[in-house]
């Protein structure tokens, strides 16, 4: 994480030259003028000599080349400037509105480029990933009844898996939704069968440490028609694994529980950072989890008005701060949204 100091004082020294050729021009006498050399070329604290100064504080030769040629330029406009005013004021011929002509030959100052949040990218790639094996991007309510967010995705009221979701209650019937998964009952209804489909989207939780946040970002994958298998799941998930932590990237799929699939599994890639020898990264196992899923619970796609006897379907959910920090070796997700400029300006 560096700040990048020489850009800063690259756009400073240009507002101080700008600051100068304003009281330049303003100025009617020539005793004025010299009082404005004073302030800003004066030899040892000028505002703008001592731009010069920091210029050998900069490590890289480039910037500090790039810099020292900036500082330069701009102290000799100012000179310029105010030998013309002179010039002007003296021949007392004033307002030829020379001052506020553009000078092309100005140096501009220094541009500082945007680019995505992490978050966004891995967003981005997820959504162009599953655009190439044909899924259509839905989105469902944020603010979503009880019933679809646990009850409709095999849930009941009063089932212990609902306690593990850290919920925010809106009121009686609706909560902020703890996961995308409701968003696939709601597909169901609407599109019926078959169908593919992910969700990006918002999830909450009352949750907050170094890869938890209150609010945070899922991709839930579904995709349903008849005989669909294991292996489908299986192989859908190699390709995006491999697309997004590269092509040697090796998975496996371990037997897991979630109330919505059955079976279920989770996935595991082995390890961008060591290739599966074991390192802090993958705390020494070699594998990185990065996503459950499994074939759809026949009372799910009945809920969705699915009949489970003629159509089969897998279905997946991700977290997305997960995978950018896995991608991008982020060690405390906080830091995605805290919004300290040092770490988002990286690229
Ligand atoms: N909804 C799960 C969660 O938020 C993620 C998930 C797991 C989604 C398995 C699925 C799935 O669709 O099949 O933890």
């Amino acid at each position: 994480m560096t700040d990048q100091p020489e850009e800063a004082n690259g756009a400073d020294a240009h507002a101080v030259s700008v600051a100068a050729l304003d009281e330049v021009a303003a100025a009617t006498e020539t005793a004025s003028l010299d009082a404005i050399r004073a302030r800003y070329l004066g030899r040892g604290d000028g505002l703008l000599t001592v731009f010069r100064k920091r210029i050998g504080t900069i490590a890289d030769p480039e910037a500090r080349r790039a810099m020292g040629q900036m500082v330069n330029a701009l102290v000799e406009r100012v000179t310029d400037a105010i030998e013309e005013r002179r010039a002007t004021l003296s021949a007392t011929a004033d307002g030829d509105g020379a001052a506020d002509a553009i000078d092309l030959t100005w140096p501009p100052p220094p541009l500082r480029r945007g680019h995505l949040h992490p978050v966004s990218r891995v967003f981005r790639d997820v959504r162009r990933i599953f655009a190439q094996l044909g899924y259509m991007a839905v989105s469902g309510p944020e603010v979503e009844y009880d019933r679809y967010n646990f009850t409709l995705v095999n849930m009941p009221p009063g089932h212990p898996s609902r306690d593990t979701q850290d919920t925010f209650f809106v009121d009686n019937d609706r909560v902020l939704r703890t996961h995308t998964s409701p968003v696939q009952v709601r597909s169901m209804i609407i599109r019926g069968a078959p169908q593919r489909v992910i969700v990006p989207g918002k999830a909450y939780r009352r949750d907050y440490d170094a890869t938890h946040f209150p609010m945070f970002f899922q991709v839930e994958g579904m995709c349903i028609d008849s005989g669909i298998a294991l292996s489908d799941l299986k192989g859908t998930l190699e390709f995006f694994a491999r697309s997004v932590f590269g092509v040697d990237r090796a998975i496996r799929l371990r037997p897991h529980h979630f109330e919505f699939t059955e079976p279920s599994i989770e996935l595991d890639v082995s390890c961008a950072v060591c290739g599966g020898e074991g390192c802090k990264l993958c705390k020494g196992s070699g594998w990185l989890e990065i996503l459950g899923g499994g074939m759809i619970h026949p009372n799910v796609l009945r809920n969705g008005n699915v009949d489970p006897t003629r159509f089969s379907g897998f279905a997946f959910g991700m977290g997305v701060e997960r995978i950018a920090m896995l991608a991008y070796g982020i060690e405390d997700g906080r830091l995605l949204y805290d919004n300290d400029v040092r770490f988002v300006r990286q690229r």
